[in-house]
């Protein structure tokens, strides 16, 4: 199929590489020229593991491209996907500006006599398609012949790659039968389950998935505290939990919160949805809740071990949202820095993959980077854990007391094994378990 991507962000560069990896010719647009000019020259604007690779060999193999011309893409594919951002607003709705914006771009370029299918991938309110559709007519001249479709990404960053080769699920949300084969010969080389739906089902799939996710691990750090409170073990619990199958063990992992550009957005929206809607789903709002007091927790805890944080030399390892990804928007462990920050704390900060997005958009202003996990931790009074990266868990314990000034660690994400710490000496608090 001939198929093109509005929006090269993560969700559109990584859809069109793995599109052309099973064949179709793709073509991706981005209203950024320097992106665009960048992917041109071979270079990837994002970390994901995987992705290099498939871009190289997709656009050797000429089944990928790229361009700013939507007239053009738009002009040469069957079927246009809409990957633009949808960010959240002060209010927690959502900011439908550019999907509006490209909806109009499309509009103005159809031609008549030419069918297309136009899909909606970014992650958007229910409803949004018909909104799509209506900007479409009314803004083509001609009358053109096209369907709106709903196509929900599930993509998570960090294995994004997999994700889409392999996913669980593909959900197509379309009112046209016309439209709805050409997004199954789409993804038929995928060979995954797919649910045809309505387009207003596929769109409420989205924030209902992502929402469901968001209540499992709020429920498992409600669940923490309750561990702390009682001497339970929040690992064994979730174990336990998650042994049967109708709850299963995957997201119940506590820490200090979810973070990153989907679940605090999808949350907020899902709750301004729902309240528009007039049937306010006040759970969601719990869910934020019991969010938020995860870090204010894990941030009391380390004033009680150093009193005042003012002028301490404490180390952070970890700002990106999660491991695996230069991805630092949202990230609870830049909020963790922050906080630090604020209070006069002297803060040495390494990551594997996102000190360069954190420098490059003044997050982290005013904190030391370090070129390791160990330099980062010289002299310091305390290390605090607040990112999984695989490369924290292998350290040398007994090369990282003798750099650290006192052998405090406070592990956010529950990944250092405690008796292992301690057997080295060091004074060791996580979340949820003593
Ligand atoms: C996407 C989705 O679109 C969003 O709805 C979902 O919730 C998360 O994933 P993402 O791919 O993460 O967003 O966004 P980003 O990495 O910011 O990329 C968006 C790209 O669209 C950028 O490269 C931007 O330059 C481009 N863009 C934006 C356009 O090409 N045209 C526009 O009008 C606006
Ligand atoms: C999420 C959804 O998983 C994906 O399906 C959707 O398309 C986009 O949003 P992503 O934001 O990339 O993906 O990351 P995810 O792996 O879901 O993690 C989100 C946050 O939850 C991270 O901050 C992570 O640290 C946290 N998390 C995850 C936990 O705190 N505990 C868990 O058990 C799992």
């Amino acid at each position: 199929m001939k198929i093109c991507i509005i929006g090269s962000g993560y969700v559109g560069l990584v859809s069109g590489a793995c599109f052309a990896e099973v064949g179709h010719d793709v073509i991706c647009v981005d209203n950024n020229q320097g992106k665009v000019d960048m992917l041109k020259a071979g270079k990837i604007p994002i970390y994901e593991p995987g992705l290099e690779d498939l871009v190289h060999r997709n656009v050797s193999a000429k089944k990928l491209q790229f361009t700013t011309s939507t007239e053009d893409a738009v002009d040469k594919s069957e079927v246009v996907f809409i990957a633009v951002p949808t960010p959240p607003q002060p209010d927690g709705s959502v900011d439908l500006s550019y999907i509006e914006k490209v909806a109009r771009e499309i509009a103005v370029v159809l031609k008549p006599g030419q069918y297309r299918v136009i899909v909606d991938k970014s992650t958007v309110p229910v409803r949004t398609g018909e909104k799509v559709a209506d900007t479409i007519r009314r803004y083509n001249k001609g009358g053109a012949d096209f369907d709106v479709v709903s196509n929900p990404e599930f993509l998570r960053e960090g294995c994004a790659v997999p994700d889409l080769m392999k996913p669980d699920r593909i959900v197509i949300g379309g009112n046209s039968e016309r439209a709805i084969a050409a997004m199954q010969k789409i993804y038929e080389p995928f060979m995954a389950p797919v649910l045809v739906t309505d387009i207003n089902s596929a769109e409420l799939i989205k924030h209902a998935a992502n929402s469901f996710l968001a209540l499992k691990i709020s429920y498992i750090n409600a669940v923490a505290q309750i561990c702390e409170a009682s001497g339970a073990d929040v690992e064994k619990v979730a174990d336990g939990i998650g042994m049967d199958r109708r709850i299963g063990r995957n997201f119940l992992n506590a820490g200090i919160g979810y973070g990153g550009s989907c679940f605090p957005k999808d949350i907020a929206a899902f709750i301004a949805i729902s309240d528009d809607l007039g049937v306010p789903f006040t759970l969601l709002k719990e869910v934020q809740r019991i969010n938020a007091t995860q870090r204010e927790r894990f941030l009391a805890k380390i004033r009680e071990a150093l009193w005042v944080l003012k002028e301490k030399k404490i180390a952070v390892w970890g700002l990106t949202f999660k491991p695996d990804t230069d991805d630092v928007r949202s990230s609870v462990a830049v909020d963790v820095v922050r906080d630090l920050l604020a209070e006069g704390a002297i803060v040495t900060v390494y990551d594997p993959k996102g000190m360069e997005k954190a420098t490059e958009y003044k997050l982290v202003e005013g904190a030391i980077l370090a070129n390791s996990p160990l330099e980062a931790a010289e002299g310091a009074e305390a290390l605090i854990v607040a990112t999984e990266w695989k490369e924290f868990a292998a350290v040398n314990f007994e090369e990282l007391k003798e750099r650290m000034h006192t052998p405090l660690i406070f592990d956010g994400r529950n990944l250092l094994d405690p008796v292992i710490a301690r057997s080295f000496g060091f004074t060791y608090t996580s979340i949820g378990r003593a």
